[in-house]
């Protein structure tokens, strides 16, 4: 049962001077959501009905980034990490704005378990925000992200794959292996086995090489690794030795690690994990 089903349809939002038509129902206060065009601060998310507003929040509030720190600086690409604890406001305002392109029931208010890693290029003037995912502080299943979401004047730039890649950095660093909440949007799933392809594929260059050891290198979950494998056609079973063997691809039949693909460099991550 989601109760924003039944609220009107903000039809765009106004953000970073940008007009963006939204693709589902976000739970915004009842008083907010009858607005056509919703008013975005697009450094601190409040969010705003009318122009004159806003402009008038803008010239006071004065932040040109998110709050929290930031934990990832390559070239104009920044990432920082937002605690829905210390930033609840914020968090929620990331929530509510992130539910206008997602399907899936998500969390709204109850922040305070969650991280939020926010995506931002960096022009001179401020941190624009792009995209982010959130994450639980303790996933009981295992999970390394939530929700990911990139916002659609930045899609198809590879960002979306980008915070990805940070996700499973993050999850190495902490020494285990992840994998996302289910379900998966169909866009979410298109970019998880595109990244999964990618990220396996690497790995297999010729070394005999077992899940496990695929798993602790990419921090990719063995569950994904075998379902990739399976849906590129490379694992098959050795009935002599009753298990599972990975096959080695032509150099033709692999994913082009292709210019969409802008990959973390682990070098430049500024985090340890909590404890
Ligand atoms: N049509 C076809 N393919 C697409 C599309 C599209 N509209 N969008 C992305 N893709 C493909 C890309 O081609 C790419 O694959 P490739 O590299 O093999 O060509 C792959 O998906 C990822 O592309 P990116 O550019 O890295 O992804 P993007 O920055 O566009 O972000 C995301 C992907 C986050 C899923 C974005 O589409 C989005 O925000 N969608 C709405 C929210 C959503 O569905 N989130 C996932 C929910 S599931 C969860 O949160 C656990
Ligand atoms: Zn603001």
């Amino acid at each position: 049962h989601d109760s924003s089903q039944k609220l009107p349809k903000i039809e765009c939002i106004y953000l970073g001077k940008h007009i963006i038509r939204t693709w589902y129902t976000s739970p915004y206060p009842e008083e907010y959501s009858s607005s056509k065009l919703l008013y975005i601060c697009e450094y601190c998310l409040k969010y705003m009905k009318s122009m004159y507003t806003f402009k008038r929040h803008y010239e006071k509030c004065g932040i040109r980034h998110p709050p929290g720190d930031e934990i990832y600086r390559d070239g104009k690409i920044s990432i920082f990490e937002v605690d829905g604890r210390s930033s609840k406001v914020y968090c929620q305002n990331l929530c509510l704005l992130g539910k206008m392109f997602l399907d899936t029931k998500t969390l709204y208010y109850d922040v305070e378990p969650f991280l939020f890693y926010v995506l931002c290029e960096f022009d001179g003037i401020g941190y624009h925000i792009s995209g982010y995912f959130s994450k639980e502080k303790r996933s009981v299943n295992g999970y390394n992200l939530s929700c990911i979401a990139v916002l659609p004047t930045c899609q198809r730039k590879g960002y979306g794959k980008l915070l990805i890649d940070f996700s499973y950095l993050l999850s190495k660093k902490e020494g285990v292996y992840g994998t996302p909440e289910k379900p998966l949007s169909d866009l979410g799933l298109l970019s998880y086995r595109s990244y999964w392809k990618t990220k396996i594929s690497l790995c297999l260059n010729g070394e005999p090489i077992s899940i496990n050891e695929i798993s602790k290198e990419t921090a990719i979950s063995p569950d994904d690794i075998i379902s990739t494998l399976q849906s590129i056609d490379a694992l098959f079973f050795n009935e002599t030795k009753n298990e599972f063997e990975i096959k080695f691809l032509a150099d033709n039949t692999k994913p082009k690690n292709d210019n969409n693909f802008i990959q973390i460099n682990p070098k430049l991550l500024r985090w340890t994990p909590l404890v």
